[in-house]
């Protein structure tokens, strides 16, 4: 089977993946799990949005709050593109082929480009945002899971096949995925385009919706004092799944929810993934190591559960693939 390649030459440059927007009914309880129990810094707050960052980022936030009574929902996937050129340059792909993309002001970062992709995920794009010094080695504040940057984001979607090309069009380079050993559908693909293995993640499921976005961490250490921190502040029931280690990418990883419900991994030891002539991983669907190399299977919730995107319509996947859930372990054993 040929699988789908990345565009070499793209429209524009998108960096990296930078910030996710989402809304919370209670920002103060929100600060205190995201500041005093993850480890992020709080870079603002005022009575309708919380601002944080990780350990290692000068860009002023990589995780937005905003206030709101309605169930949790995420707002906007952001991502960078090098420079303000790059904006103008997405702008007009977007819009001379079809895509409606405007300019909007945000606080706290330069001129942001809004659009939606194909599968209804709503992205903003900007080059620039304030800046200001990092904790990085401001040691003695390092506490809880001590997060360093944002790494990545996982989205379950109705269609992946038209994820992995769309995006693909725009540079990302696919580095793992799994498919079907008969009919070769394809049911995840891990995009990135900075130096490890992924950006966004797009999984088969009901969608779009945002299953998790993610964390590194900069040590395995990171993972289980994070995991004694939850359980002494009485958070230890918001753990949602791990600690364990992927087989793909082979992220040591822990999920957490948060009050809102959002989920959260923190994890550590991605690979690089940079050179021209790597070609992309394939993993089996039913290769359970693909989702945890040792231990027991995720949990139901884990796999169904996910943050539905601002008054996006859900659609049913076209590739359904029962995973090994724990409940299905369990009854087998
Ligand atoms: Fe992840």
């Amino acid at each position: 089977m040929s699988i789908y390649t990345s565009n070499g030459s793209p429209p524009f440059n998108t960096t990296r993946a930078s910030h996710i927007v989402l809304t919370s009914k209670d920002l103060d309880k929100t600060r205190y799990f995201y500041e005093t129990a993850i480890g992020l810094e709080v870079t603002h707050q005022d009575n309708d949005s919380l601002y944080l960052r990780a350990l290692e980022e000068t860009s002023h936030h990589s995780l937005v709050f905003h206030q709101s009574d309605e169930p949790a929902v995420c707002k906007r996937m952001g991502y960078r593109v090098y420079t303000d050129d790059d904006l103008n340059l997405a702008y007009d792909h977007f819009n001379s082929n079809g895509i409606n993309a405007i300019f909007v002001e945000n606080p706290f970062q330069g001129r942001t480009l809004h659009v939606n992709d194909p599968l209804g995920v709503p992205l903003e794009f900007c080059a620039t945002m304030e800046q200001s010094p990092s904790l990085m080695q401001t040691f003695h504040k390092h506490h809880g899971a001590c997060p360093a940057s944002l790494d990545h984001v996982q989205i379950a979607t109705h269609d992946v096949e038209t994820a992995l090309r769309w995006y693909s069009d725009l540079g990302f380079r696919l580095t793992e995925y799994t498919a079907d050993d008969v009919t070769d559908e394809v049911w995840g693909v891990w995009l990135k385009r900075k130096n490890n293995t992924q950006d966004v993640v797009f999984s088969a499921g009901l969608g779009p919706r945002l299953h998790h976005f993610a964390y590194n961490v900069p040590e395995v250490a990171n993972i289980i004092h994070v995991c004694d921190v939850m359980s002494s502040l009485g958070l230890a029931h918001t753990m949602d799944r791990g600690p364990g280690r992927h087989g793909i990418a082979n992220a040591m990883f822990v999920y957490f929810r948060d009050p809102d419900g959002h989920r959260i991994e923190l994890f550590t030891s991605h690979y690089q993934f940079i050179d021209s002539d790597l070609t992309p991983k394939r993993w089996s669907l039913t290769d359970t190591s693909r989702s945890q190399l040792w231990g027991l299977p995720a949990t139901e919730r884990w796999f169904y559960e996910a943050t539905n995107f601002d008054q996006v319509e859900l659609k049913k996947p076209l590739l359904n693939a029962k995973p090994v859930t724990l409940e299905s372990f369990l009854e087998k054993t």
